[in-house]
């Protein structure tokens, strides 16, 4: 293969310069990395899983009329995606209290939330990720008001497929993080969906014993990291005839 240009090496992901302008491939690492890369480690075969499991969900989401970034998976741990301009703001939607929402307000770990919340965090390593307002957002024109509308709106469409999708398979779907990206045509922009879904960047939870099937299992040293991937990516259909 001919060599191709680094463009960003990120904690799980590579991003190369695509054959087309306007394009990237992603290549998925089994590198994991936890608490703002204080800790550090590797879950054998999570990138192949990682690259089917969210180019699973991100067709299914297209096919919906979410847009996204993702065109198609090129092998075992690459996908070509659409080149956009990252919009620095992470967005996390929870279902279920755990992590952060637990550690920050005291409520317990699987606690279910009596509506679904939007959190919003500045993506920026060195100041570890922080959380911010709106009103952050605005100040700083991180994002327009018109995108942070369309990023909330794709933020519930999100939850409420893959919510379904999830229960589909006895998996709860406690949290997730979504990242955005603006594409430019003609002289306007819009954001679309960006970056990757996976056990990676969701809580998953077996709905009847409570397993968790997620990076926490790195996070919290539970063991069989990538067992658990494995396991999502099997009731998801994807492990027969994986090419
Ligand atoms: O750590 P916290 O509870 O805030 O994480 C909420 C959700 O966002 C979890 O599913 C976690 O995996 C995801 N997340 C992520 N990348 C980050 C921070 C959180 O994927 N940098």
């Amino acid at each position: 293969m001919a060599r191709r240009r680094q463009i960003y090496e990120g904690k799980a992901k590579i991003l190369y310069e695509g054959p087309e302008p306007g394009t990237i491939i992603q290549y998925f690492k089994d590198d994991a990395t936890a608490f703002n890369a204080q800790k550090k480690g590797q879950i054998a075969g999570k990138g192949v899983l990682n690259n089917r499991i969210s180019e699973h969900i991100f067709t299914n989401l297209a096919a919906i009329g979410v847009p996204t970034h993702f065109m198609r998976r090129l092998n075992m741990r690459e996908q070509l995606v659409r080149q956009v301009e990252i919009v620095p703001i992470e967005v996390v939607v929870r279902n279920v209290a755990a992590g952060t929402l637990t550690k920050r307000l005291g409520i317990e770990e699987g606690t279910q939330l009596p509506r679904t919340i939007i959190e919003y965090y500045y993506k920026d390593d060195a100041l570890g990720d922080p959380l911010i307002a709106d009103e952050h957002i605005a100040c700083f024109g991180w994002a327009s008001q018109e995108e942070m509308n369309d990023i909330a709106d794709m933020a519930i469409r999100v939850n409420d497929f893959m919510s379904g999708m999830f229960a589909a398979i006895g998996i709860r779907l406690v949290d997730f993080k979504l990242e955005f990206g603006r594409i430019w045509e003609n002289d306007y922009s819009r954001v679309i969906l960006a970056d990757e879904i996976s056990p990676d960047s969701c809580r998953l939870w077996d709905i009847k014993s409570n397993k968790k099937l997620d990076k926490d299992r790195f996070r919290q040293d539970l063991g069989e990291e990538a067992e658990a991937y494995q396991e999502v990516a099997r009731r998801l259909g994807l492990l027969n005839g994986e090419s």
